[in-house]
């Protein structure tokens, strides 16, 4: 079957690795295709939005070799440009591909990335802001092409900060004719990370870390070995397990300076946190008010691809609480899966309030995307009796073996 099964009620005890992050590793990725010759990037996390990424750069030419973590691309055979419909249908993150190409190859087609459940998640900026750097764009029915005589840099003030639009932007900027400003342009540790990759190979990148970035284009970049920093997100998953189960947990390699505000909840909903060298100890249950309530925002405000896992905590804390989505539209699907393992939450427009309960009981319930997935199986660790998490595949587009994981740390858990 296509799910987990859980016994909840155990205390997680020991340490755990946190895996390569999910969303540097798609962006590195698709910027190989800036470069000719082999990258190497290390680290890459074993998750099915990577193979679909490495996928999508095999279907153009790119040649791909796989050791562990280490994944080898070499782009000196680049020879298509139309993305099959598959594969960019089954990964958002194909989008990703559409600056790199551009900058790469001149011209693009492919599908609209598909929407998903927690928002419409529509491209019209990165359409906008491409169609000011010089790129001609047809839209049909499914999909669109898109091609450029060369990338011209230029100021691009957006609406609203996108991590996307930042990503593609600064994959059309670096190999552009003149200079490109963003802003504002997202902050998210996964910017820095891709900006980190590129000065390695030689792009002019200046500003990373602020809302505003300026890239000089430069003629070309050679290629590099790059290794890829733990995900915040999958570090930030086994922290909220361990505040709704109790125990004391070591995350290898976990991020500490990119998660300060998810650390700073964590402590306010009593969870000790120790960061050290290599990784951070977290301990203790989270039993404490947290009346001012959780705001998701873009870094480093409160991340939102963690909201759903806080929603656990909140609904295990014994207090009561409240939630707001700012980022997404649609991102609480959780709500009445959570509610049927006897949880007491009501959604009003961008808000969840979460009223306190003795405890979850076990349940079947649907994972209907990827975090929300990862918050059930919290969820059903901290819950009384048996719990069945179906729609697995959503949970593995992200987390390596998100069950092995936690049976390494006592829970009693299994594929069922
Ligand atoms: C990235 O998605 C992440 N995905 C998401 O993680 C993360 O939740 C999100 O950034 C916010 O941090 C990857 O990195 C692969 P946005 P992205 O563009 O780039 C709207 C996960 O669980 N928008 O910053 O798609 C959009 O609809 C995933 O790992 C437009 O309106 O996010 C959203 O409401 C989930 N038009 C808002 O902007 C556009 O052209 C912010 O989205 C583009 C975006």
């Amino acid at each position: 079957m296509d799910a987990i099964r859980i016994y909840g009620g155990n205390c997680l005890t020991g340490q755990t690795k946190i895996q390569g992050s999910k969303n540097a590793s798609l962006p590195v990725l698709a910027a190989t295709l800036l470069i000719n010759g082999t990258c190497e990037i290390e680290n890459c996390p074993n998750i099915s939005d990577v193979f679909h990424m490495l996928r999508l750069l095999e279907s153009l030419g790119c040649k791909i070799t796989r050791e562990e973590g280490l994944v080898r691309v070499d782009t000196g055979q680049l020879s298509e440009c139309d993305m099959p419909a598959d594969s960019v249908g089954v990964m958002r993150s194909s989008i990703m591909l559409l600056g790199a190409l551009l900058a790469r190859a001149g011209s693009v087609s492919m599908e609209y990335p598909g929407g998903c459940v927690i928002g419409k998640r529509p491209i019209d900026l990165h359409l906008r802001a491409l169609r000011r750097m010089g790129v001609e764009i047809t839209e049909e029915e499914e999909g669109f092409c898109a091609r450029t005589s060369g990338l011209q840099g230029t100021v691009q003030e957006l609406p609203f900060v996108s991590v996307g639009v930042t990503e593609n932007l600064i994959l059309a900027a670096v190999l552009a004719q003149g200079c490109t400003i963003i802003h504002p342009a997202a902050r998210e540790p996964e910017i820095q990370i891709l900006c980190d990759f590129l000065q390695s190979a030689g792009a002019k990148i200046t500003g990373v870390g602020t809302d505003r970035l300026v890239i000089e284009g430069v003629q070309s970049l050679h290629p590099v070995r790059f290794r890829v920093p733990a995900d915040r997100i999958v570090a930030g998953t086994y922290l909220a397990a361990c505040m709704v189960t109790g125990g004391r947990v070591f995350l290898q390699d976990a991020p500490c300076e990119h998660m300060q505000s998810v650390f700073a909840c964590a402590r306010k909903l009593g969870t000790e946190i120790s960061c050290e060298r290599d990784g951070v100890l977290v301990s203790g249950r989270a039993c404490e008010p947290f009346p001012e309530g959780l705001v998701t925002a873009c870094y480093p405000g409160f991340p939102t691809d963690l909201q759903s896992l806080f929603m656990v905590v909140m609904a295990l804390s014994g207090h009561s609480g409240w939630i707001e989505e700012t980022v997404f539209e649609n991102r609480f699907r959780i709500v009445p899966e959570l509610c049927r393992m006897g949880a007491d939450i009501t959604v009003q427009g961008a808000r969840a309030y979460i009223h306190p309960v003795e405890c979850l009981h076990g349940a079947i319930v649907e994972a209907k995307e990827l975090r929300g997935g990862a918050a059930l199986v919290a969820a059903a660790l901290a819950a009384e009796g048996t719990s069945i998490v179906t729609n697995r595949h959503y949970i593995d587009r992200g987390y390596e073996d998100i069950s092995l994981s936690f049976r390494e740390l006592g829970a009693d858990i299994e594929l069922a």
